[in-house]
């Protein structure tokens, strides 16, 4: 797309230099490793789970406490998504479900709780640290129901008419071939299949600022997720040209200045207050469903 300025290449080698830092912290807190006992959770304080104000982060994980009772302390504090795909996907017994972007495997691990023992869930990611961490994490609970592969949103390593729901949480905004990612996601999903995805979108466009879209998206981060979020219009666009219907996208929670802390470009930084806060405020944490 010819707002992002960067190449293809330049872009996933961002991404996987910053989730395979996160994957390698964890990978050290998997082998010191605990699960999640009941009180703790994302947006607890003083643990090792996951803290929604990190900003390497791309926003809060909105799970509830008792989502994430047994799982890998690892597995919760690599957790770098945006919303929760399974309070939007709707998940039932025997399903087949892909995760895009997988990470550390929190959303597969909950999911394949969902699917039980007659489902399956796979996750697909890029980044060779995240895929061992997220094995790691796997095995640490003896989940017999999950598979991690390998793989690229734009390539996806799994044969046409294969899955039921594709979820993922965070990831299609970091993807610099949105359209491929998108048309694989229709490949792979079963006719009648669904997709259920929490990201990041623009809420509107991001036009009517002293500083151009172009310039915008330079300076805000990839890897933090942003600057490669797409507008709601886009991505309904993307989702009807892959060939979805049924595409409706909801805006879940919309980030302040607070949210963007150390994310800001200074030419961004420098602009009036009131702007730059209506500037963050189109960006949003949003569920986006479909179907094939
Ligand atoms: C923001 S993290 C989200 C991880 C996970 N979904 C979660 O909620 O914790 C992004 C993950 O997606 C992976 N990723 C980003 N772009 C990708 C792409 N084009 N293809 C495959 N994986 C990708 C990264 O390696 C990273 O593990």
């Amino acid at each position: 797309m010819s707002t992002y300025l960067r190449t293809p290449d330049a872009i996933k080698s961002e991404v996987q230099n910053r989730y395979g830092q996160v994957a390698d912290e964890n990978l050290q807190v998997a082998a010191a490793g605990s699960c999640c006992g009941p009180s703790s959770g994302a947006g607890s304080s003083g643990d090792s789970c996951c803290s929604p104000s990190d900003s390497s982060s791309c926003g809060s994980p909105l799970y509830l406490g008792e989502d994430l009772t047994e799982l890998p302390e690892a597995a919760v504090a690599s957790s770098r998504g945006c919303g929760n795909p399974q309070t939007i996907a709707g998940l039932k017994a025997g399903e087949v479900v892909l995760d895009l972007g997988s990470g550390g495997g929190l959303d597969v691990l909950l999911a394949a709780r969902q699917v039980g023992p007659t489902g399956f869930v796979y996750g697909v990611d890029m980044t060779d640290k995240m895929l061992e961490l997220a094995r790691a994490n796997a095995a640490k609970i003896g989940a017999t129901n999950v598979e991690f592969r390998k793989g690229e949103l734009e390539n996806l390593p799994l044969p046409d008419n294969s899955v039921d729901v594709i979820i993922s949480n965070c990831v299609v905004n970091l993807s610099p071939e949105k359209e491929n990612a998108l048309s694989e996601a229709y490949r792979v999903l079963k006719p009648g299949g669904r997709l259920a995805i929490s990201d990041i979108v623009v809420d509107g466009d991001l036009s009517g600022f002293p500083v151009s879209e172009a310039q915008i998206r330079a300076g805000l981060s990839w890897a933090g997720c942003i600057a490669g979020a797409l507008t709601i219009d886009q991505f309904t666009g993307l989702l009807e040209s892959a060939g979805f219907g049924e595409i409706d996208i909801e805006i879940q929670h919309r980030y302040n200045l607070d949210d963007f802390l150390g994310e800001l470009p200074t030419e961004l930084s420098s602009l009036e207050p009131t702007v730059v806060q209506e500037l963050v405020g189109r960006f949003t944490s949003s569920a986006v469903r479909a179907q094939k």
